[in-house]
């Protein structure tokens, strides 16, 4: 393995994960290891632009890697949409001599970091975290496996009250544009329905679907609805809908909302930041540069930024499949 660098940064931007900690910690122990200096930036891009650094080394990140969100904090930059931003965050690196990024986010972390490598040729690797899973490039994006059992756990323990009271739940998970986390959770959980933004059931058959559930003898159920569904209506919405044509449900509305972005990690997405961190800094050290660290099939993978940002990942199409099944 041939050194082409001294001093890489390291940033979280955009909505937070768990497992962002474990990323930066495995980041700066795996610069440490190849006496690589290495400098935390906080709030993501807005940090990068004012200069706002820290100097970190093996043991400043210990007792984190259980710990949820990201201590050097996070933040969606707008300064950086604009040249003057970029510009003035390149002025900060070259005076702190730092030659290479660390980015860990989403693709709006990514296309900033894209756009920067372009303008001034400067050496970026992505670390693939958000909690939506819909990045391309990797099978797993950190902090979906966290959100994905917080979610199981709270849809659980609606589960019990609908139970308790007959009664229909409409749970709303995050997932604007993409629907794995309401997909997984939605047949972890054995939701009755799942409506995301990949595939548009329509209201009326979810009224149909609902009936159907009512006459074969369900006394309570679970809707899981993502946020972006493509019935374009909100959970409150869906609630005044069905209350209006179904007399024979009593219908609540629930939100995990930012929660699923809390917590601490799961042990998955501990192990995946660390082995991302450690690829990462190794891939800048062999001189790789406007790539993100993925895993695929549970290999380490690269996959260019650019590749990664287009479009969404696709969600798993027998799943669908397998949740009509289940709800027989
Ligand atoms: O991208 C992650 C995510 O949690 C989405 O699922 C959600 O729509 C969005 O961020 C919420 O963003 P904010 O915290 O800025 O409201």
């Amino acid at each position: 393995m041939h050194k082409t660098i001294k001093k890489i940064g390291v940033m979280t931007s955009g909505g937070d994960s768990p497992g962002m900690n474990a990323a930066i910690r495995s980041v700066v122990r795996t610069c440490a290891y190849h006496n690589i200096e290495c400098f935390g930036i906080y709030k993501g891009y807005e940090g990068l632009i004012d200069g706002d650094f820290i100097p970190l080394d093996a043991r400043s990140v210990r007792g984190i890697i259980n710990k949820g969100g990201t201590f050097l904090k996070s933040a969606r930059s707008k300064r950086f949409r604009t040249k003057e931003g970029r510009k003035a965050a390149h002025d900060q690196l070259l005076k702190n001599n730092i030659d290479s990024l660390v980015l860990i986010g989403g693709d709006g972390t990514f296309t900033g970091g894209l756009v920067f490598n372009q303008e001034y040729g400067f050496p970026v690797m992505g670390i693939p975290g958000t909690i939506d899973n819909d990045i391309n490039g990797t099978d797993r994006t950190l902090g979906y496996d966290t959100a994905l059992n917080t979610a199981v756990e709270a849809i659980d323990k609606i589960r019990d009250t609908a139970h308790s009271h007959d009664r229909l739940f409409f749970v709303e998970v995050m997932g604007r544009d993409v629907g794995h986390i309401a997909l997984n959770a939605g047949v972890g959980a054995g939701a009755e329905e799942i409506l995301i933004p990949e595939e548009d059931m329509g209201i009326d058959r979810l009224v149909e679907s609902l009936e159907r559930s009512k006459k074969s003898g369900k006394s309570s159920s679970i809707v899981i609805v993502a946020e972006g569904d493509k019935i374009g209506k909100s959970v409150f919405e869906l609630k005044d809908y069905v209350d209006e044509n179904l007399d024979e449900y009593d219908v609540r509305v629930s939100v995990l909302g930012h929660m699923q972005r809390g917590g601490s990690p799961t042990c998955y997405d501990r192990v995946l930041a660390s082995r991302m961190g450690v690829k990462a800094v190794e891939s800048l050290i062999e001189g790789k540069s406007n790539f993100m660290v993925g895993t695929i099939h549970d290999k380490m993978e690269l996959c260019p930024l650019e590749k990664a940002i287009k479009g969404h990942s696709k969600i798993n199409k027998e799943l669908i499949r397998v949740s009509d099944i289940m709800t027989t």
